[in-house]
């Protein structure tokens, strides 16, 4: 009988020590900064350049304007869509950049402004400009490549990176 109450309380004492370090886990988990959850999400691993794409001054609501980055070989557009969006800088956070290559299969696309989206005359995938390049139909399996961007003082609009992989390259800068 003795050796069965040895088991017995050598089962609530693991019992008890398993439930303190659930607690004390929950308690641990509740005090992550709810910040973290709600960061950027990492960009890949790669060197960025930065590079100057225009001005405020030169853009007009829903007109876009060509661009490239992070080299020639990767064409893109400028948007100033009008309100506030996912990635949208300057005064109005309403300026944004995408590549133009279908993450399909590299089409050029073309921007439909009725919409606001990128549309792919190859398979007709098709990329939300106001949600941050989500993909809306199609064939590609990924959502368009953004570019990161930054305006100074002045008003220049700088690229200082790219959140998803540009079609046709094993990274984003050759
Ligand atoms: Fe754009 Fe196929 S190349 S959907």
């Amino acid at each position: 009988m003795s050796g069965c109450n040895k088991l017995t309380e050598s089962g609530r004492r693991f019992f008890l020590g398993r439930s303190a370090l659930a607690v004390a886990g929950a308690a641990a988990a509740s005090t992550v900064p709810q910040a973290s959850a709600r960061a950027t999400p990492a960009l890949a691993r790669v060197a960025y350049p930065v590079s100057r794409l225009g001005n405020l001054r030169d853009l007009k609501v829903n007109e876009p304007m060509d661009i490239s980055y992070p080299d020639a070989d990767s064409t893109g557009v400028l948007i100033k869509l009008g309100t506030p969006v996912e990635g949208g800088v300057g005064p109005d956070g309403d300026v944004v950049a995408f590549s133009n290559l279908c993450p399909h299969k590299g089409y050029p696309m073309f921007y439909a402004a009725d919409d606001r989206t990128l549309n792919c005359p190859g398979h007709y995938s098709r990329f939300d400009c106001e949600k941050g390049g989500l993909q809306v139909w199609g064939h590609a399996t990924q959502n368009l490549a953004q570019f990161r961007l930054r305006v100074d003082a002045g008003g220049d609009i700088h690229a200082e990176g790219v959140d998803e992989l540009l079609y046709g390259r094993h990274s984003n800068v050759l």
